[in-house]
């Protein structure tokens, strides 16, 4: 991470931790459902899936060319060949947050998943062990996602993860036209804002209630930021949730206003 980046992701901690609400500040029943159920979810199978995955990477000796990555961000990390376990904490999701993904994807709305930027599939495992459901997960990077497919298949046979070695720009368009209603959707690769934008509107077009769309890395940089603050105000998105690291938008059918919530996770 930049310098300015580093900065610019301090300065919004800070106004994050000035402006974001608890549950006893809440008087959304959505929200607060939200906040209970998802945030405070106090069911433990999230992390199984990743669990076994960490195992499976311990006990591996392959080696990843993490220089074939894709995208702002991923492209940061220099030296080419590393054992996945070696990056589990630098590119994968943190439990914190897997944890939230799992709830969102155990959602009895929630039929299938689409995630765009599979890399060591840590968040794939959160999203995987709710119910599961189908995930179709995208990466450009052919090592990475081949790493991650023969993991699944290793630990997990019965998965339903599609991996699929591509840019996104490539395959979206195929990947969403059956319809994203009762999907969720976890963007978390190619951190610029035109890409961010560029998924967002193209995912709109097939977008209908219900449908969740969580976004990484939204305080990773300037772009990102304003990218998040431009999905935030578009006329599509009912509701908007800050928790800092994510942002997650809902598409309800059921929503009468449009609101944006900062709460403290
Ligand atoms: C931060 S990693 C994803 C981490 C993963 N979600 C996890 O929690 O383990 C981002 C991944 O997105 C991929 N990526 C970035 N831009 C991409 C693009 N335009 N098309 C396809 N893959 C891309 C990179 O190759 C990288 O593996």
């Amino acid at each position: 991470m930049k310098l300015n980046s580093k900065i610019h992701a301090l300065k919004h901690y800070i106004r994050y931790a000035w402006n974001s609400k608890t549950k006893f500040k809440i008087h959304s029943p959505f929200v607060f459902k939200f906040i209970t159920e998802v945030l405070e979810c106090s069911n433990k199978g999230y992390d199984n899936k990743a669990k076994d995955l960490i195992a499976y990477y311990r006990s591996s000796h392959e080696k990843i060319n993490f220089a074939l990555n894709a995208g702002a961000g991923s492209q940061e990390i220099q030296k080419e060949l590393y054992r996945p376990i070696q990056l589990v904490d630098k590119l994968g999701i943190p439990a914190k947050y897997g944890k939230i993904l799992y709830a969102l994807a155990s959602n009895p709305e929630i039929h299938q998943v689409l995630e765009l930027g599979t890399s060591i599939g840590t968040s794939t495992s959160y999203m995987s062990a709710a119910g599961n459901k189908p995930i179709v997960s995208i990466d450009a990077n052919p090592d990475v996602i081949a790493s991650t497919k023969r993991a699944f298949d290793s630990f997990y046979p019965n998965h339903r993860v599609e991996f699929v070695q591509a840019y996104f720009d490539d395959v979206l368009d195929e990947k969403i036209n059956g319809g994203l209603r009762n999907t969720l959707i976890f963007i978390d690769g190619d951190h610029n804002k035109d890409a961010v934008l560029r998924y967002f509107n193209r995912c709109l077009q097939h977008t209908e209630a219900p449908c969740i769309i969580v976004f990484d890395d939204i305080y990773w940089s300037e772009e990102m930021t304003e990218a998040w603050w431009s999905i935030c105000a578009h006329p599509a998105v009912h509701l908007s949730i800050d928790l800092y690291r994510i942002g997650i938008v809902f598409f309800r059918e059921e929503a009468l206003t449009k609101e944006h919530f900062t709460l403290w996770y």
